[in-house]
């Protein structure tokens, strides 16, 4: 069943145990990219898996209305013949990025590389997220905006070519990385970022893949990582390896509702993504990777899970990067684990979909749960948890999956305001969850 704008208002509740094999659908952050280094590389890219969720399809859009041609071919499969030497040329209508903030941040950045006009737009929520993170070293490279208040909507005007720069990001964000190094491509010299933390590092793996050097250096905790432009592409076919993000959902399920045992194939175990894996095991899970293969430049796994006793655990802010996207489900996670789970360096959940440190908090408390904010930090302590609740959404995918969850484990249903939103990274979910067997639907 899928759920549409029509039949937004959603439940879950607590039923049987939950069962059986799925396979994790494609990862957004893999398919985001796939589009736009095929948009601008020489030559056809032929993508197997990708993901498409309403943000992919935002960037597939995008990248024709630069000049690419994109074909859908079949269910997850696309091709993308991009523009190559000729480069962008100026879109003749707006880019919409509907509510995708890597969308945006990554083409941003690599259309800036472009002498071209483009007028930029996204949905009521991308319009509030901060795009001066990747406006403002842009604009040290010599690109020119106008943007209001430093969000959306905004437009690139003409300015000539641009410099490299060498770029330390205020916060550990792969977005930011990656836009300026899609800038750099299309600079004389080499661009640099120095990241303080390690962050998901698909950009320059896939641009490795068509054919750029890129020079990584690790340093303590962190990374230099750099391009010589111009650095030309050259297509390579793409096979999208699941999303560990939206595994974790279905981690979460099982984890939650007693006796269930499932198995969830083809998930992505890039280091930079697994975090939330390596939690969950610390805690107690019964979270076993098998069946190890190589995918598309990716290492991916299939994971069983299976009910658990789980106990508090502590998770540094050091965690962040690799599990950012995550911790709505794991303080959901945590809810019903014995002790109290301190989540530490949660800031940038405040500027994701939504404020998701305040939505995650206000979902668990508003069913009975004790959690509690504490400057950057979340405490949740597990317990019996109520349910009942109708929980407000705020067109945030993760809380409105996150609330569903909670109440399949829940002494009584789970309603949220609106389901639409989940398909913007996972179209599938409904099916995915009614074929283990969960009781979830629009009310
Ligand atoms: C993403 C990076 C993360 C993450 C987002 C996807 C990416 O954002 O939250 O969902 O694909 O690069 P930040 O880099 O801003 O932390």
């Amino acid at each position: 069943m899928k759920i549409t704008e029509t039949d937004a208002k959603t439940a879950s509740k607590p039923e049987k145990p939950l069962s059986g094999a799925v396979r994790a659908p494609g990862d957004k952050s893999i398919s985001h990219r796939a589009l736009i280094l095929g948009a601008l590389a020489e030559g056809t890219t032929q993508i197997t898996g990708l993901l498409e969720g309403d943000d992919i399809l935002h960037t597939a859009q995008a990248m024709r209305a630069f000049g690419a041609d994109v074909q859908h071919i079949s269910p997850g499969e696309w091709h993308v013949t991009g523009c190559g030497p000729e480069g962008w040329k100026s879109p003749k209508t707006p880019v919409d990025f509907g509510n995708a903030g890597t969308g945006a941040r990554l083409i941003v950045g690599a259309a800036a590389g472009f002498d071209l006009q483009a007028n930029y737009v996204g949905d009521a929520s991308l319009s509030v997220r901060p795009m001066g993170r990747v406006l403002d070293p842009l604009t040290e490279m010599g690109a020119k905006f106008k943007s209001g208040k430093g969000t959306l909507p905004l437009t690139q005007t003409k300015g000539g070519a641009l410099n490299p720069i060498s770029f330390t990001p205020p916060h550990a964000s792969a977005q930011v990385k990656s836009a300026l190094l899609l800038a750099g491509l299309n600079t004389n010299g080499r661009t640099e970022i120095i990241e303080t933390r390690i962050t998901r590092d698909h950009t320059e793996n896939m641009l490795e893949a068509f054919g750029v050097s890129v020079t990584r250096k690790r340093e303590g905790q962190g990374a230099r990582v750099s391009i010589q432009g111009p650095a030309p592409l050259k297509a390579v076919p793409v096979t999208v390896p699941g999303d560990p993000s939206s595994a974790a959902f279905l981690i979460a399920s099982a984890l939650i509702v007693p006796g269930s045992d499932i198995i969830i194939e083809n998930v992505m175990m890039n280091p930079s993504r697994t975090g939330l894996f390596e939690v969950l095991t610390e805690m107690g899970g019964f979270v076993r990777t098998d069946n190890f293969r190589r995918s598309g430049g990716e290492t991916i796994a299939d994971i069983q899970v299976r009910h658990s006793k789980l106990t508090a655990i502590s998770v540094p802010k050091s965690r962040v990067p690799s599990m950012v996207d995550e911790y709505p489900i794991l303080a959901v996670i945590a809810a019903f684990a014995k002790g109290t789970t301190e989540m530490r360096g949660l800031g940038e959940l405040r500027v994701k979909e939504s404020d998701r440190l305040a939505g995650t908090h206000a979902l668990l408390v508003e069913n009975g749960v004790s959690a509690e904010i504490r400057g950057d930090s979340l405490l949740v302590t597990g317990g019996p948890v109520a349910g009942g609740a109708t929980i407000k959404t705020h067109h945030d995918h993760r809380l409105a999956m996150s609330a569903l969850i909670l109440g399949l484990g829940a002494d009584a249903p789970v309603t949220i305001d609106d389901a639409s939103m989940i398909a913007t990274s996972f179209p599938d979910f409904f099916d995915l969850m009614h074929s283990l067997g969960a009781s979830i639907g629009a009310v």
